[in-house]
């Protein structure tokens, strides 16, 4: 049976796998020809091919499908609901949002950038006929700084592992997000609890941040995830506050 494909996977896959055999063979050959402490090297080459054979097994999707459904019970969506997925990618949490819930408006947004990690377009469709919603995600390309609905429009707007890689004015993805929030409505975001090099932190100055645009009550979840190897992730949800009158 066809599985849907959420992206990603075959360039672990090659990364990991490339700089297993690039340190071993630097390792043997730099401590023939150069100098013996090259052999060093060698230490991290069997993880990186750990890592990469990790990536190639079969777990990594049903891994995510498991976060999902978590994710899923987190938000509680409701038959009729409006539901926003900024940088849906492969469609991964709409998807998951239109098996839940009935006679809804489900859009998925992307800029589908293939180097961000994402996957096409034409993919995201692929996946709902896999997943036998098709017909009831409308994929659009728009770019989450700029998102193209009314103000108050969705109940839930919703992003996975999307926001954190979006590094150029990234406030503004949150000011859209609640923009386009009703009030009431449901803001969660499935990302990693840091990332040094895009410059990501899950914290409570983060959470003061989105308190201050608009969200109220804004938690946090730790979320478990197993492959290619054990780490937390974190859910960030809250609701957007009723405006003043
Ligand atoms: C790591 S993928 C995650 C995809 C999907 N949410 C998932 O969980 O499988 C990050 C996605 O964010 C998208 N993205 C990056 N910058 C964006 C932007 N400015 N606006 C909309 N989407 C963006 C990328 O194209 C990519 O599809």
């Amino acid at each position: 049976m066809e599985k849907p494909n959420y992206g990603g996977v075959g360039l672990h896959v090659f990364i990991n796998l490339t700089l297993g055999v690039i340190l071993l063979v630097v390792g043997l050959v730099g401590t023939m020809a150069l100098y013996p402490l090259l052999l060093l090297l060698i230490l991290p080459s069997p993880y990186f091919v750990f890592m990469g054979v990790r990536w190639m097994g079969g777990g990594v999707l049903e891994d995510r499908l498991r976060i999902r459904d978590e994710f899923m019970k987190l938000i509680r969506p409701e038959d009729g609901n409006r539901v926003l997925d900024v940088g849906t990618g492969g469609g991964f949490l709409a998807i998951g949002f239109a098996k839940a819930i009935r006679n809804s408006e489900i859009v998925g947004i992307d800029v589908w950038m293939r180097l961000g990690g994402g996957t096409g377009l034409e993919n995201a469709v692929r996946n709902t006929e896999i997943e036998g919603v098709a017909g009831k995600v409308r994929f659009e390309e728009c770019d989450a700084r700029d998102i193209s609905y009314p103000n108050d429009y969705f109940d839930i707007v919703v992003a996975s592992f999307a926001i954190y890689t979006i590094r150029r004015e990234r406030e503004k993805v949150f000011l859209e997000m609640v923009r386009v929030l009703k009030p009431g409505g449901k803001f969660a975001i499935m990302e990693p609890w840091r990332s040094w090099e895009l410059g990501w932190v899950v914290d409570e100055r983060f959470k003061r941040k989105l308190e201050e645009i608009g969200l109220g009550d804004v938690k946090f979840q730790s979320i478990l995830l197993t492959y290619p190897r054990k780490r937390y992730v974190c859910i960030v949800y809250g609701e957007k506050r009723p405006q003043q009158p």
